[in-house]
């Protein structure tokens, strides 16, 4: 494994961003007082509501990895087996030698397209970017051990920061899988595609995981499992925030609930509080009521319909070039490419 330097960053950027461990890089002055300030400005809002990376902190991750082994939690299996069957077609159709996967976690299951990219061309390079330590940490052991031909680097960072300092330089494949697209507001979802599309190069391609609309039935027990990991998931958001912020969030007052909503095609996620409470804010001279019976929503999991969703992204100049799915059409991996029409429009 070579770790430096770190080529995957533009040369305008490189200096923005420090090593804080072996072949990990965070930007500099984005620290504590963001993550604070993040927390606060959702949750003074109405309804309140969390942003989704606020809930991979190190216990986060560790359970999230939890969730992934649930029998109740069918989409990380059904995305691995599309995956290992696929990733030799995936990497023909997208002749890169760099991947950079948005979201990485552990990185399991990017373990396919690394064997594919090795195989195709020797050598290459694996980016991975998550907000969690934890989790860069895993992807990078797994990288050293299994593809000592590919250089690392793990970018502790939110997605924006990320893909505004990655280089266009070199032609790569941008990999964000687990649905994690499902987990933006429909509002940052066209804020991310917008900001992608635009530090796309010409020779990028996308690869998207997502999962369909489908029964509830199958749907609900992913996010409501028996063993009750998933709860304890989404309600650590709360133990991160008050860490954070010096909240006095009060766990014995906070339950779980979830459900599918067809109309909006997605799971709602949220905290209640089964009894009023006021919550301080110190650091911040400021509290709030939480009423009994109120709702946090700690994260949202829309599903997707992927027809549409080709169509939607051709407006943001994505071209599909493939769609794999399971048996079951449970849950679809898209490929795309910067469309050379936008480019048209780009240059004049
Ligand atoms: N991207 C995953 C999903 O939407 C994230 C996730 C899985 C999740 N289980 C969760 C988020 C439970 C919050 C709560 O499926």
């Amino acid at each position: 494994m070579s770790s430096e330097p770190a080529p995957i960053l533009s040369a305008r950027d490189r200096p923005d961003w420090s090593v804080t461990a072996p072949a990990i890089l965070t930007p500099r002055g984005r620290g504590a007082d963001d993550t604070a300030a993040s927390m606060v400005r959702t949750l003074f809002d109405r309804p309140r509501w969390l942003e989704p990376c606020h809930l991979y902190d190190e216990r986060g991750s560790l359970l999230f990895e939890e969730i992934c082994e649930l029998p109740e939690y069918y989409p990380t299996r059904t995305e691995a087996a599309i995956l290992e069957r696929e990733a030799g077609a995936l990497m023909g159709l997208a002749p890169v030698e760099c991947i950079v996967e948005l979201g990485a976690g552990f990185s399991k299951k990017t373990i396919h397209l690394l064997k594919a990219l090795s195989r195709a061309r020797g050598r290459g390079t694996f980016a991975a970017v998550d907000v969690s330590a934890t989790a860069l940490m895993a992807s990078r052991s797994m990288a050293e051990e299994l593809f000592p031909e590919l250089a690392f680097t793990g970018l502790e960072a939110r997605f924006e920061d990320a893909i505004t300092s990655i280089t266009r330089d070199i032609p790569k494949l941008v990999v964000f899988l687990g649905s994690t697209i499902g987990n933006f507001t429909p509002t940052d979802m066209l804020h991310f595609f917008t900001h992608l599309c635009e530090h796309m190069g010409p020779d990028d391609y996308l690869l998207l995981g997502v999962d369909r609309i489908k029964d509830p039935k199958i749907i609900e027990p992913a996010y409501d499992d028996a063993r009750g990991v998933t709860a304890a998931f989404v309600l650590n958001a709360f133990t991160n925030v008050t860490r954070a912020t010096g909240a006095g969030f009060r766990p014995e007052l906070i339950a779980y609930r979830s459900g599918y909503s067809p109309e909006r095609t997605r799971v709602e996620m949220v905290g209640i509080a089964t009894e009023t409470h006021r919550v301080d804010f110190p650091r911040h001279s400021a509290s709030f009521v939480w009423e009994k019976g109120e709702g946090i929503l700690v994260e949202t999991s829309r599903k997707f319909d992927p027809d549409d969703l080709q169509v939607q992204l051709r407006s943001f100049g994505l071209e599909s070039l493939g769609h794999w799915t399971d048996p079951n059409r449970w849950f679809s991996l898209l490929l795309f490419r910067r469309s050379k029409d936008s480019h048209a429009l780009e240059s004049k």
